[in-house]
């Protein structure tokens, strides 16, 4: 049901995925991340920053399913940031998981020049260790996070392989299109987190009349929306049911007129987190 993607080195990744930033935060973090693999999510998306690898290679055991069938990301912490402490934080992420790969592994977030004089120096040597990992076969694609035209620019000076995937903030509202041109221009794959605008868009007047017209939610509409964008939009939920229905989006269309209007919203707003705004 869930297709795939084709990335730039030909390895594919599915078309969504279930984010699991703070799953663990108001319930056993291992069922929630259990009910999204039974719900159908073999997208897992954490982060050393999320506390929650543990959690999350527990229930890809507990599930049964083969880890072979599971695509599992995982992210650099910003404090890890370096050649020699980006190879070390990636051992420990494998020994959280109780993986022996990887199938994507992330920066966070780029070093910013409001930040750091050599972010320049610190975003390359922090890419060369994730080469090195993809080179060895430990990890199958590598990528950047929250990474705008200029950190994407930079990195390309020096970097050998082109990023596979940027995962940006995207949303109705929020598509930031210079970045996903970028990404767009270099077969770079967008990923989206927070597709839902952290529940920010649900009530939005224009997205309630489109969802009523396709007997679908808000949250359907915004989700299909990015797919249709050939975004992979990264959901989160600690429902069951609503995990089941934020999948549930392949069986209609946006028309290119409702995907020209949903493009079209004035800006709602970021979700506050942005490169220069970040200070851990
Ligand atoms: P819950 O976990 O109770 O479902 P985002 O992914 O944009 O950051 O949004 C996450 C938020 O959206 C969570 O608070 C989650 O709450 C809520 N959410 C997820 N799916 C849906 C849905 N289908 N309808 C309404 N709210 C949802």
């Amino acid at each position: 049901m869930i297709e795939n993607i084709k990335m730039n080195n030909g390895v594919e990744i599915p078309c969504i995925g279930y984010g699991t930033y703070k799953v663990s935060v108001d319930k056993d973090g291992v069922q929630v991340v259990k009910d999204a693999i039974e719900a159908g999510y073999r997208l897992l998306d954490t982060a050393a920053m999320y506390n929650n690898e543990e959690e999350v290679g527990k229930a890809i055991i507990e599930s049964g399913i083969s880890r072979k069938d599971i695509f599992l990301t995982s992210k650099v912490a910003n404090p890890d940031r370096g050649y020699d402490s980006t190879l070390r934080a990636f051992d420990r992420s494998l020994r959280l998981l109780e993986v022996d790969y990887l199938d994507l592994y992330l920066i966070h977030w780029p070093a910013d020049k409001a930040r750091f004089a050599d972010w320049k120096k610190i975003n390359s040597d922090t890419w060369r260790a994730l080469e090195r990992l993809l080179n060895e076969g430990r990890v199958k694609a590598i990528g950047v996070s929250n990474f705008m035209p200029e950190h994407l620019d930079a990195l390309a000076e020096t970097a050998r392989e082109l990023p596979m995937v940027n995962q940006i903030e995207f949303h109705p509202g929020w598509m930031q299109p210079e970045v996903l041109e970028w990404c767009r221009r270099n077969n770079v794959v967008v990923e989206g987190w927070s597709p839902l605008g952290r529940t920010r868009v649900l009530e939005d007047p224009l997205l309630v009349g489109i969802a009523r017209r396709y007997g679908k939610s808000v949250a359907q509409i915004c989700l299909r929306w990015a797919v249709q964008h050939g975004v992979v939009p990264l959901p989160k939920s600690v429902s069951p049911e609503r995990m089941k229905s934020n999948l549930d989006i392949f069986d209609f269309s946006l028309t290119a007129a409702d995907m020209r209007l949903i493009d079209s919203m004035p800006p709602t707003g970021e979700s506050g987190l942005t490169p220069d705004s970040i200070d851990f």
